[in-house]
């Protein structure tokens, strides 16, 4: 039987949730084209959209937003925050961002050459875009068992070490400006990356001259992993265990409004003071001067307290465990997810949840269409819609290998009551799937379609 980790802090704010009925449900998600993000959050029950900047912050980082320093230059939050990056990530340069994607931008500018490939066990979807969008060739390598919903390989986030060597011998050391590796690896389903695998990537990286970047969104979830998970690490703590993981790494850029535990915010670390040189030129044209980086002195005061908070080994044993519960769960119920859930999701592996309809007729938005319907959750569709390409020259389309559902928990926001509703709902519409339909896009965006088209039911 899963059981409920124990929940390290209490309610002293509460933020209602209006209710709705089944009927107004099915009107809000006809009206926004059966695609979840045209919903208004006002109508969502249970909102399992993301993990991104929806966080709720502790008493301590609240206080903090008052005693944010408002300077344009040099104010006392930044000097907050610089000790906790020091600290933590032991880069001697960084600079704050308004988010992951404002630090990224910059990385990529810097490193992507056109026609070049960068290496990354998973892209997520908006760096992969940055790399496109420069001519770069974003190559993803991750290890078999990524691909495989039932594999138990604890650390499914891995880097294809072999497959790196591989790739750069055949495109010429020269010819590869940059290393990435996302921990963990959302793409893959938040599976964490294993200390051992981003040690002989640092080797790789060594031994063919490539800087090492981390893509590190949710890099304290992917150090509780390895202490859970690796030999040597149990009776390391959480910060110990990350010191070690950025001692591999050149650099990082990481979006915030994860495991930093705030609303907004990124950060773009470094140990190069000529790459340094270069970011500060990049962040005064785009971001604003370098000790607030486009956030204000209160968000980075909340950082410098959110860093330090989301080490703690309360709040993480708490967070990997509501993950897990919620998936343990869930296969209790008899539903298909990618397992073992990973630190910030549960995905739900939307072909063997309706078997009867093919990826060409988006499974995965037909379950995000009724699973909204009929309880008000709102998870996100990473299948077909959001992966499916077509070929230029044949007009063939490819469906992604994995045509999931993503259930992202917020941090410290809902409660047991909250995930079993959400269990009870999904097992309730796996249970009468066969009367679900697939559905066709009637509009679609050139590019990144899944944010905007319009959808609707087959027959
Ligand atoms: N890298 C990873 C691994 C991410 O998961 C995200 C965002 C980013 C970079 C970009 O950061 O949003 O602050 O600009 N992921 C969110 C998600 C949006 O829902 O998974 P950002």
């Amino acid at each position: 039987m899963a059981k409920y980790p124990f929940e390290p802090f209490r309610v002293k704010v509460v933020e209602p949730i209006r209710m709705s009925t089944r009927e107004q449900r099915a009107a809000r998600i006809a009206e926004a084209g059966h695609n979840v993000f045209g919903l208004r959050a006002e109508d969502v029950l249970i909102d399992l959209l993301t993990d991104s900047g929806t966080t709720a912050m502790s008493d301590d980082q609240w206080a903090g937003m008052m005693v944010g320093d408002e300077s344009y230059a040099g104010c006392r939050n930044y000097y907050h925050l610089r000790e906790a990056v020091e600290e933590i990530f032991g880069m001697p340069f960084f600079v704050p961002t308004h988010q992951g994607r404002g630090a990224e931008t910059i990385l990529c500018d810097l490193f992507v050459q056109p026609g070049k490939p960068i290496p990354n066990n998973t892209h997520f979807d908006s760096t992969e875009a940055n790399v496109l969008v420069r001519g770069g060739v974003a190559l993803n390598l991750p290890v078999p068992e990524a691909r495989d919903p039932a594999s138990h390989h604890p650390f499914k986030g891995d880097m294809d070490v072999a497959g790196l060597r591989a790739a750069i011998q055949s495109w010429g050391p020269e010819n590869v400006p940059l290393i990435l590796l996302t921990v963990t690896n959302n793409t893959a389903a938040g599976q964490p990356v294993s200390m051992r695998n981003l040690r002989e990537t640092r080797a790789v990286a060594d031994e063919f001259g490539i800087p090492l970047f981390f893509d590190a969104a949710r890099y304290a979830e992917n150090a509780y992993f390895i202490k859970l998970r690796e030999a040597g690490y149990a009776e390391k703590s959480p910060l110990e265990i990350a010191q070690e993981m950025f001692s591999y790494a050149d650099g990082f850029v990481m979006s915030s409004k994860k495991d930093g535990l705030v609303n907004i915010g990124g950060l773009f670390g470094m140990r190069d003071e000529a790459l340094y040189g270069k970011v500060t030129v990049e962040m005064i044209l785009r971001e604003g001067f370098l000790t607030y980086g486009g956030m204000a002195g209160r968000d980075l005061e909340a950082l410098a307290r959110g860093l330090r908070e989301g080490l703690q080994e309360s709040y993480l044993a708490h967070r990997i465990g509501q993950t897990r519960y919620f998936g343990e769960k869930l296969v209790d119920a008899g539903v298909p997810i990618f397992e073992p859930p990973g630190g910030h999701a549960v995905y739900v592996d939307a072909r063997r949840f309706f078997p009867h309809i093919p990826q060409s007729e988006f499974p995965g938005v037909a379950l995000t269409s009724h699973l909204y319907v009929d309880a008000g959750v709102r998870g996100i569709e990473l299948g077909s819609l959001a992966f499916a390409h077509t070929d230029p020259e044949t007009g063939e389309t490819r469906c992604p290998e994995l045509e999931t559902v993503r259930l992202a928990l917020p941090r410290r926001v809902y409660s047991q009551t909250h995930i079993d509703y959400v269990v009870e709902s999904l097992a309730e519409l796996y249970a009468r799937r066969e009367s679900v339909r697939g559905m066709r896009v009637v509009w679609e965006g050139p590019y990144m379609r899944h944010f905007t088209a319009r959808l609707e039911p087959i027959g």
